[in-house]
């Protein structure tokens, strides 16, 4: 179903000490219970996160994971690993992921397949890079990512998937998208899905839009028709910030 989300991507911030110290500081403030709250710290910190957040609302997301189940992998996490420490979603397909660690849509489209073999909810990304927008290849590279990392599932499986839209040139840049850039491209996601999935799917698909959102800016990009809720990066790392970022519905 189509839910209003707050995510916090914390990406390589924070020792456990200060992750635990930022966690308490948002377990302190008024969440916005009407939203869904989740929150991605290193994995390293999930499990005493799981403890933390037993009897709260807020849900815990891996930023990453492996694509089989277990075996020789050195340094990598199973889905099953992350499942035992309370991790409901992953995500899959970060920028940061594609650009340097050379993952691609059809590798990543394994790595969503077993997050949702093992019931878990993937938020997979998408977005171009400031050259491909300024060669008018966005709508070609977006619908290229969507369809190579998601369409092998089925209708079900698509439902609990959640979409985040992040275009490279606005993460950690302080450029945001306008809401009329983000609207026109999550709305052109939602089409994508519709042509191949129907509209009912389309319509009940969570699209996060991630890229320098902040108090200041969240409002105008949560009233847009097609955006759903936000991945925050470096405001997620300001317990004042992320709550208030919630706050912006
Ligand atoms: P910033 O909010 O720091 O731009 O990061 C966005 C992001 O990459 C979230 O996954």
């Amino acid at each position: 179903m189509r839910q209003k989300i707050v995510a916090g991507n914390w990406k390589m911030n924070l020792d456990l000490n200060q992750g635990k110290a930022l966690l308490l500081e948002i377990l302190d403030s008024n969440i916005n219970k009407d939203t869904l709250t989740i929150i991605a710290p290193p994995a390293i910190h999930l499990n005493s996160f799981n403890q933390m957040l037993s009897h709260t609302s807020i849900a815990l997301a891996a930023q990453n994971c492996h694509q089989q189940d277990s075996g020789a992998y050195t340094g990598e996490l199973s889905v099953g690993m992350l499942k035992s420490v309370g991790v409901e979603y992953v995500i899959i397909g970060h920028s940061e992921r594609r650009e340097y660690f050379m993952e691609d849509s059809l590798s990543l489209s394994f790595k969503v397949n077993n997050v949702i073999k093992h019931g878990l909810r993937p938020i997979y990304c998408c977005g171009e890079t400031l050259t491909q927008r300024q060669e008018g290849e966005h709508f070609r590279t977006i619908s290229n990512q969507i369809e190579q990392g998601l369409f092998q599932l089925n209708e079900m499986e698509l439902l609990n998937c959640i979409v985040a839209y992040e275009p490279v040139w606005a993460i950690g840049t302080g450029e945001t998208a306008s809401p009329e850039q983000a609207q026109e491209v999550h709305n052109f996601i939602r089409k994508t899905i519709a042509k191949q999935y129907g509209d009912m799917v389309a319509d009940n698909i969570s699209i996060l839009y991630g890229g320098s959102v902040k108090p200041a800016n969240a409002k105008e990009l949560f009233t847009c028709p097609d955006i759903d809720g936000g991945l925050i990066g470096g405001a997620a790392l300001n317990a004042e910030s992320f709550v208030a970022i919630g706050d912006s519905f």
